[in-house]
């Protein structure tokens, strides 16, 4: 018996020492995917949850853990999740959207999704990746530094995630399907929301508000996350300084601002200090839209309260919070794009000796890709509601991309991809035009599901040009599978002579999602070290869903952990 207990003793020792010293540890989650009511601005709907939770329950991880998390499937709708900004290192498998990466998990089907966390420290989140499901389906990862390692700032009091949503009284799955039928622009949501609940300035909603109860004279982390569909936003709190230190998982230099703009796919992590003395006042933080293009829009505010504990001294009775004046933040207005510029601006990552800035400094591939709005052909002689009859589409370099029925990176290992993707996709315009100026006679974009394919290793610099087609607008491009740094963004046609000297290649900011300018460019570098195939696309929803969309093949490398991992057993057949 003694001798049991201590070879016991000295097993879980080991593994503790191993764990900790040597690698992360695995941490393991269960995604029951099922069916919810929920009920906000009075309409009580059905909606598809994880683990019945709206929003989902948070992932939390330490940098270096392996993540196992098994996936449900008990609803009636096929289902993936994406793990929005981990590199997947190697696991490709694990990304998650549906036909890029692996075929859809089915009724009553399930995956384990099976990945470690490398090299990342901050804020993501994890959503549904088919059709519209993500209007419901998401929630924060957190992953903290290693164990003993400090932040790069002041140790927080306590750490709040705040994620943004939009909310749909109608069905999500019935707006996109209806929209992709008619041709025309979608519903727009109902409200937005801040951890699902949409505050006091919407109609029936006073009860479902997001309350953050503060100290008085401490720091808190808010882990700001947008996951709303198809809005930029605005966030801000009343007389108070945010102080932006991380975006996407990456440190960032710090610096203050009243107000910060979220795309969605980005997540930004910001010390909020309190009021030293308890400030007799109650503060709003509210959010809402930067809007840029031409279509119809949600213009509403979510808001929440920030709420200062009482002196332990006041008697509550003496003091009912109501009675408090109420203090509200002036955001800037809808379609401030000289705020955006501003803001964008100041992001810089650390660039020091723990936390450097590796920017590819020498450029193997240069690439360049309108992106932007069009037209397709409505079908069968019918008239569309789309513009002048036609069907609304979106492209990269005027290719709308076409999901596959097979997943894509399937069809690359297995060899089969005949049939199912063809690997030219273009590098640049087949037919260049004046990109921000009057925009073509002909807007019909090209289908297709092509490919760029990159050996191992190959250093990218890809411009994103918006196009003034159908109205210039700002587009949240992101990256599955890499960070990559942003070293220039501009107005109007990207400068191929004048842009480049510009360039920030010494601290450019690290991220996964990047705006690209309404009727400007950006410019970003990243070297492709992790072999698979990466969706990228507009994180704008409905532009997805139009077409914004396209992939890499990043072919294996020499060496064993240079290679894609084989698939895993249980991964989904379509
Ligand atoms: Cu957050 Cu491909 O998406």
């Amino acid at each position: 018996m003694v001798v049991l207990r201590i070879s016991l003793f000295f097993l879980v020792t080991l593994s503790f020492i191993a764990d900790h010293v040597f690698a992360g540890i695995t941490r393991h989650y269960k995604f029951d995917i099922k069916l919810q009511n929920v009920t906000r601005l009075c309409h009580t709907k059905s909606i598809v949850t994880v683990n019945g939770q709206f929003p989902g329950p948070p992932i939390v991880a330490r940098e270096g853990d392996r993540l196992l998390i098994k996936v449900v499937n008990h609803v009636q709708n096929n289902i993936s999740i994406h793990w929005h900004g981990i590199r997947q290192l190697q696991t490709g498998w694990a990304d998650g959207p549906a036909y890029v990466t692996q075929c859809p998990i089915q009724t009553g089907q399930s995956y384990v999704y099976n990945y470690t966390v490398v090299g990342q420290r901050g804020t993501l989140f994890w959503h549904a990746h088919i059709s519209w499901l993500r209007s419901t389906v998401y929630g924060p990862i957190i992953i903290l530094p290693k164990l003993g390692i400090p932040y790069p700032f002041t140790k927080p009091h306590k750490e709040v995630p705040i994620i943004f949503g939009e909310w749909w009284n109608a069905d999500p799955e019935a707006v996109i399907s209806q929209a992709l039928q008619t041709g025309g622009g979608p519903n727009v949501s109902d409200a937005y929301t801040l951890n699902g609940l949409p505050g006091p300035l919407y109609n029936c909603s006073a009860k479902d508000t997001f309350k953050l109860k503060v100290k008085p004279g401490k720091t808190y982390l808010l882990r700001l996350i947008n996951a709303a569909l198809n809005d930029e936003l605005f966030f801000s709190i009343a007389n108070h300084t945010l102080k932006v230190v991380d975006v996407d998982a990456v440190y960032v230099k710090p610096f203050e601002t009243d107000t910060i703009l979220i795309a969605p796919g980005q997540t930004t992590n910001v010390l909020l200090k309190t009021q030293s003395q308890f400030p007799n006042a109650t503060f709003f933080m509210t959010a809402r839209p930067y809007v840029t293009g031409l279509g119809t829009f949600d213009n509403s505010t979510v808001a929440g309260i920030l709420e200062y504990e009482f002196p332990s001294k006041t008697p509550h009775s003496t003091l009912p919070i109501k009675k408090l004046q109420l203090f509200k933040p002036i955001l800037p207005a809808l379609n401030d794009t000289s705020f955006a510029t501003k803001f964008t601006n100041k992001l810089r990552s650390l660039a020091n000796a723990q936390f450097p800035a590796n920017v590819p400094q020498k450029i193997d591939k240069r690439f360049f890709f309108t992106v932007g709005l069009g037209t397709s052909p409505c079908q069968h002689n019918k008239t569309c509601q789309g513009p002048n009859g036609t069907m609304f589409a979106a492209s990269v370099n005027n290719v709308s991309f076409a999901l596959p029925n097979t997943a894509l990176l399937q069809a690359h290992f297995f060899g089969q991809s005949n049939g199912v993707y063809s690997p030219n996709f273009p590098t640049s315009p087949i037919i260049p035009f004046n990109y921000t100026g009057n925009p073509p006679n002909n807007t019909m974009v090209g289908n297709g599901t092509k490919l760029v394919v990159l050996p191992f290793n190959t250093s990218v610099e890809l411009v994103m040009q918006d196009t003034s087609i159908l109205g210039a607008e700002s587009h949240p491009l992101h990256l599955h599978g890499f960070n990559f740094f942003v070293v220039g963004q501009g107005f109007g046609n990207f400068d191929p002579n004048n842009d480049p000297p510009n360039f920030n290649l010494v601290d450019p900011v690290e991220r996964n999602t990047v705006g690209v300018p309404s009727g400007g460019w950006v410019a970003i570098r990243f070297l492709a070290d992790n072999p698979g195939v990466w969706f990228m696309h507009c994180h704008l929803e409905i532009h997805t869903s139009w077409g914004l969309k396209m992939a890499w093949l990043v072919l294996d490398g020499k060496l064993p952990n240079q290679k894609l991992l084989p698939p895993p057993a249980d991964l989904p057949k379509c």
